[in-house]
């Protein structure tokens, strides 16, 4: 058996986990980071492409943002198309300068990846059997087997970055928990292309055989999804049928298209919303999408992973430098107020941008409506962009 000691146990090495390592490290807090899959596994990952600008702000601020300002691909708007038609809805113009910024997800766990390297400070992968306990006593034990050895970590606190999938929050007894939860009649199958993309913004599309959005990686990649059904077998779309169908929802009276490519990567994922409250337990916090998962139509989970850990890691440094321990008890109202906002704006852009399965011709009108609204008013498009570009980290 070998014994660790640290004050901050980190399950998972995602954004959460490991902006959160950074984090502490800059404030000189002492963590210990372990993740159960492969470092490569987890840098292949294909996820999330949309920064907020306070979490690129941040990444800047904290010394990990040199090539997300050298290969992010800044965004001052996104386009909304139905009827054939793309309208442009100019977040600068509406927020008083803020914008998106598009760096794959794995692009940001890489830097990350990086920083901590240079640290020297633990993180290991490829751990088994994790398990969290005691976190209701001043001393928290994370136990896992690391190449066949068991491990104990006795720290402070443990922070729960561990994912949707994670061991940390069924740690935590059911009955102090509350889960709020709605599943989506619908899925997104999402593919990744080697071609340039053919727009210098997103294309959020709602056609009447469905949602699909147009993103991307890189001058070279482009990121497309279609709406399909949650449980929907990839082995029954060939390539040429994903075209097709991209080709048909993207359908533009002035000739837009995207360009095609070799497909590289497909996937397929269900969506749903959770919140879990609080997320705390005694010395063990959540944060991520292990406390949270909004569906991706508002491009917000990892912001809100990015959010939870610096409020977490200030209100830490409170701790271990004043002794005080205020910020840790307002740590999940903090959080779940940011939360609720996202979750409220996910929904609605899933809403608006997803046709039901039942195919009710009253909602498909009222959805063109709703986008014909959104294009049309000052107020709307206003509340939109305010949404999407995020609110500022405090
Ligand atoms: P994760 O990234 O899930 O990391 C958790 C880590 O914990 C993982 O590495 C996991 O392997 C590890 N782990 C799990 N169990 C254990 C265990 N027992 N022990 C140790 N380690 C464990 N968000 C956006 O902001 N913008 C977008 O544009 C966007 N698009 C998306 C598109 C898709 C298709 C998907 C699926 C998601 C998208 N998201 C987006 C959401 C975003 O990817 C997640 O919200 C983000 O990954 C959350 O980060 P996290 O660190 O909390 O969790
Ligand atoms: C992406 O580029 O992967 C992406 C962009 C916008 C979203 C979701 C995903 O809303």
């Amino acid at each position: 058996m070998t014994r660790i000691r640290t004050q901050v146990g980190i399950v998972g090495a995602g954004p959460a986990g490991l902006f959160l390592g950074h984090l502490l490290h800059l404030e000189g807090i002492d963590s210990i980071i372990i993740e159960n899959r492969a470092r490569e596994y987890v840098i292949e990952r294909v996820r999330a492409g949309v920064l907020e600008q306070g979490t690129v702000d941040l990444m800047i601020e904290t010394g990990v943002g040199e090539r997300l300002r050298r290969e992010g691909m800044r965004h001052g708007g996104v386009q909304l198309a139905f009827q054939g038609r793309r309208h442009r809805i100019d977040f600068e113009e509406l927020t008083g300068g803020r914008s998106i910024t598009i760096y794959g997800q794995n692009e940001v766990v890489k830097d990350l990846i990086a920083a901590r390297c240079v640290t020297e400070r633990p993180l290991y992968y490829d751990v088994e059997d994790v398990a969290v306990t005691d976190f209701d006593t001043p001393k928290p034990l994370i136990r896992f087997r690391l190449t066949g050895k068991e491990h104990e970590i006795r720290c402070d606190f443990v922070a729960g970055c561990d994912g949707s999938h994670g061991v940390c929050r069924p740690g935590i007894p059911a009955s102090r928990l509350c889960v709020y939860e709605r599943e989506y009649p619908f899925g997104w199958l999402g593919i990744l292309a080697r071609a340039a993309p053919s727009s210098d913004e997103l294309v959020y599309a709602l056609h009447e055989r469905g949602f699909a959005l147009f993103s991307m990686r890189s001058p070279t990649v482009t990121r497309l999804y279609l709406q399909c059904a949650p449980d929907e077998d990839l082995g029954r779309w060939s390539d040429e049928a994903i075209w097709a169908e991209l080709m048909e929802r993207f359908n533009m009276s002035d000739g837009w298209r995207p360009n095609r490519g070799e497909i590289a990567q497909k996937s397929v994922t269900g969506m749903r919303s959770v919140v879990v409250e609080p997320m705390r337990h005694g010395r063990l916090f959540l944060a991520g999408d292990a406390a949270h998962i909004v569906p991706p139509t508002g491009a917000k989970g990892m912001n809100l992973a990015v959010a939870d850990v610096r409020i977490l890691s200030r209100a830490l440094a409170q701790y271990y430098q004043q002794g005080r321990g205020d910020l840790l008890e307002t740590y999940s109202d903090r959080c779940l107020l940011r939360v609720w906002r996202a979750q409220r704006f996910s929904w609605w852009m899933t809403s608006m941008l997803h046709r039901s399965r039942d195919g009710s011709g009253f909602d498909y009108r009222r959805q063109i409506a709703e986008l014909d609204y959104v294009i049309t008013s000052r107020a709307a498009m206003t509340s939109l962009a305010e949404s999407y570009v995020g609110m500022a980290l405090g």
